[in-house]
């Protein structure tokens, strides 16, 4: 029997697997209709530990342009690791559904409920990792400049869940990236290390706390908020050490002249960047946020057919 496939993070893909998603998703893109019955009669269960709208939406629509449907479980119906151990969880719903899409805080929560589930697990996004967002990411970069490989991409702001993925998903097709954080914020060094371990020619990173310095010469500048989901509590701290690091025109114009911007969202419009920045011409964002629909289909009917 064929060992049943996760998509957990960037690190458990190959080159060659990044490239399939990113191409299928262009293809699923292009002609939908060709795929509506891909994943008929399957069911797809979405765990939500944390509030979400694209990643909720896009799974939930994606499921069923695909001819399945889906199942959601709030914090408040599952209580993970709580009502019941996640083995009891993984080993009930693989009886139930064809796959199990889980946005949570520890990455061993999802490491776990794939361990024990004979049906595929997706990260929707945890405290260490995003990768759907990446993947979305580069497919967007891909249709803007028509290539991934050689091009720059700055990260501006928090050492995140969003940036590592971004680092990781850089690393397999060849980009170079520049991650600019306060210090104290800074991409996981493991992250760095794996990264570079792993990566194919043309990439390259440079972790600064400089965000000019990442900025210059870029194609793509991306930001996230200062303060992610479960970190509440620090914003108003986080505010004072990010405010250099707020991605607005002056920042931007360090950049490429024909750099796009982008920004996994939610943003926090005057904090990470500024209005005249995410709604000029240049903003990629709710196409970016429209592709997380198309690259995430093109993952389920990887993972689940
Ligand atoms: N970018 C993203 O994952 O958005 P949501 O938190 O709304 O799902
Ligand atoms: N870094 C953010 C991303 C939201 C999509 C968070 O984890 O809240």
């Amino acid at each position: 029997m064929l060992m049943k496939k996760d998509f957990l993070s960037i690190r458990d893909c190959s080159p060659e697997e990044i490239r399939r998603i990113l191409s299928l998703a262009a293809e699923i893109k292009a002609e939908p209709g060709k795929f509506s019955k891909a994943l008929e009669g399957k069911a797809l269960a979405m765990l939500f530990e944390k509030p979400s709208l694209r990643t909720r939406v896009t799974f939930d629509v994606g499921i069923h342009q695909l001819g399945g449907f889906s199942v959601l479980l709030g914090p408040a119906e599952i209580n993970l690791g709580k009502r019941e151990s996640l083995p009891d969880v993984a080993k009930n719903l693989e009886r139930m559904v064809q796959g199990i899409m889980v946005r949570t805080f520890g990455h061993d929560i999802v490491e776990k409920l794939a361990a024990h589930a004979k049906i595929p697990v997706i990260n929707g996004l945890t405290d260490l990792s995003h990768p759907c967002q990446a993947i979305g990411d580069f497919q967007t970069i891909l249709e803007v400049k028509g290539k991934l490989e050689g091009l720059k991409l700055a990260f501006v702001g928090d050492g995140n869940n969003v940036a590592s993925s971004l680092v990781l998903a850089a690393a397999l097709v060849g980009m170079r990236i520049a991650v600019a954080s306060p210090p104290g914020y800074v991409l996981r060094a493991q992250v760095a290390s794996w990264a570079r371990e792993r990566a194919v020619p043309g990439f390259e990173l440079v972790v600064t706390s400089d965000p000019v310095e990442a900025v210059q010469g870029a194609d793509v500048v991306y930001t996230d908020v200062w303060a992610s989901m479960g970190q509440e509590s620090e914003a108003a701290q986080r505010k004072a050490v990010f405010l250099p690091y707020q991605v607005n025109e002056t920042l931007f114009a360090r950049a490429k002249p024909d750099a796009i911007f982008m920004h996994c969202l939610p943003a926090h419009r005057g904090e990470e960047v500024t209005d005249a920045v995410i709604d000029s011409p240049r903003s990629v964002v709710y196409q970016e946020a429209e592709n997380r629909l198309h690259s995430q289909k093109a993952i389920m009917v990887l993972l689940m057919k």
